[in-house]
């Protein structure tokens, strides 16, 4: 085939062959689909695909085995998966078969998943290094170290097994740190059907209400888009708010109450990761309204400090020194900033980070530092700023109207090359803004 009639190269097959051109011509990497989940008796979880090997294959089906071969002239990307199977296909529907593994996910070579035990072990030999994720799935690990074994026997007849193994993640992940246009497109397509729920979600929420009916309304707008939940969804009122892992989504939302929503949509198996807080009645109290607008004020400053070159933890530093100022100021915390800070004694109420990477995982893959220092923020990161704080009911030495307060504000933020662009800017976050749409109801 001559280079104009060469169907350009899908995205994951980029990523293969640069995952080898670092790993180099003495590598082997072995990655193994998900196993389907059991949720009771012999009924499964939806499946989903393990993000790395989907990051490397975009193959959706379970019961399957990347295996990359740097340099093997008879071909370097290999796909262990489910021969075509009529009868079962009947039943759990297509399979793409090796042939369709080769014709339709660009792999060079494609063999039954029965054969992996004959072939994997003449794979491995020659090797010198196996990137793997061990101690991930027990059972594939024992598989792994019986192929190895297998070429170990036969070192008195010239075989040469592998004879070190390291961790896939390590260089896998910082690839997927830095996202290429395509997935910005399927992650702010997340963020947008995200955002969209929770203004239905604001639209929705009335005093005498339950909570999990906003969290089926956020489901319906979810499903009816193509998209998926990307974590349970946490729909917590009034004091619900203070349990940072709220999921019941049980309780009744009464008059006066805040509800804080986080959830998110996956798109693509791309998450993203919304948090909002708003009065169910339509308007912040006054106690509630200075514990928002201190939150909010929070996630700016750490917004100003998400710009290329900037060390990752410098937003969560900001937004921690402009939330324990603000406690100060309304008598929630006693002293100087300074001893605060340095106590930590703000952690009473702002107990978790500032943010995590987003990407095919929610608490997206990738290292955030660097030797010990916390690494400089590059453009085609994409992270969370959720700052909050949560005064919880019983807080000691804390007024009674503060108590039961529960805010966080969370946002989906990409690194570009002059800054950065909130890509979930599609859900009202100012006080003004979220009373005018809750009084459209
Ligand atoms: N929804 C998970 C988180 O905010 O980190
Ligand atoms: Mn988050
Ligand atoms: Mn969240």
């Amino acid at each position: 085939m001559n280079q104009s009639t060469t169907p350009a190269m899908t995205e994951p097959a980029r990523r293969r062959k640069q995952l080898m051109r670092i790993l180099g011509d003495d590598a082997i990497v072995v990655l193994p689909a998900a196993p389907p989940r059991i949720r009771s008796n012999d009924t499964h979880y939806g499946y989903r695909q393990d993000s790395d090997f989907w990051y490397l294959t975009g193959f959706p089906e379970p019961e399957a085995v990347l295996v990359l071969v740097p340099g093997r002239a008879h071909g370097q990307a290999l796909l262990f998966c489910r021969d075509r199977d009529p009868a079962r296909e009947a039943w759990d529907g297509p399979r793409a078969g090796t042939e369709g593994a080769v014709a339709g996910f660009g792999f060079d070579d494609a063999y039954p998943i029965a054969d992996i035990d004959e072939i994997l072990p003449g794979l491995l030999e020659g090797r010198t290094r196996v990137h793997y994720h061990f101690g991930r799935d027990t059972a594939f690990d024992l598989k792994l170290i019986g192929w190895v074994n297998h070429v170990r026997a036969q070192v008195k007849q010239g075989a040469r097994p592998p004879h070190e193994f390291l961790e896939l993640g390590h260089l896998l992940h910082e690839l997927r740190l830095f996202k290429s246009r395509d997935e910005l497109r399927l992650m702010r397509r997340a963020a947008e059907i995200a955002a969209q729920a929770h203004v239905i979600a604001m639209r929705t929420a009335k005093p005498g209400m339950f909570e999990y009916e906003v969290e089926a309304a956020i489901l319906h707008h979810f499903r009816r888009h193509d998209a998926q939940l990307a974590y349970e969804s946490i729909v917590g009122a009034g004091a619900n708010a203070c349990v940072l892992h709220y999921v019941a989504n049980d309780a009744l939302m009464k008059d006066g109450d805040l509800l804080l929503i986080d959830a998110g949509a996956e798109y693509r198996n791309y998450a993203s990761d919304i948090t909002r807080t708003f009065p169910v009645n339509g308007r912040y109290s006054k106690e509630q309204r200075a514990i928002y607008q201190l939150v909010l004020d929070a996630q700016k400053a750490a917004l100003a400090q998400a710009l290329p070159g900037r060390p990752y933890d410098a937003g969560h530093n900001a937004a921690v020194a402009t939330l324990t100022e603000g406690l100060l100021k309304l008598g929630l915390l006693k002293g100087t900033l300074e001893k605060n800070l340095e106590s930590g004694d703000y952690k009473r109420f702002y107990m978790h980070k500032t943010g995590h990477w987003l990407g095919l995982d929610v608490h997206d893959v990738g290292e955030y530092r660097l030797a010990g220092e916390f690494r400089q923020l590059e453009p085609g990161m994409v992270f969370t700023i959720e700052p909050g704080l949560y005064i919880a009911p019983g807080s000691k030495g804390v007024p009674s109207r503060w108590q039961g307060i529960g805010v966080r504000i969370e946002d989906d933020v990409l690194v570009t090359k002059t800054g950065h662009e909130v890509i979930t800017d599609g859900v009202p976050r100012e006080v003004d803004e979220i009373e005018a749409l809750l009084a459209e109801r």
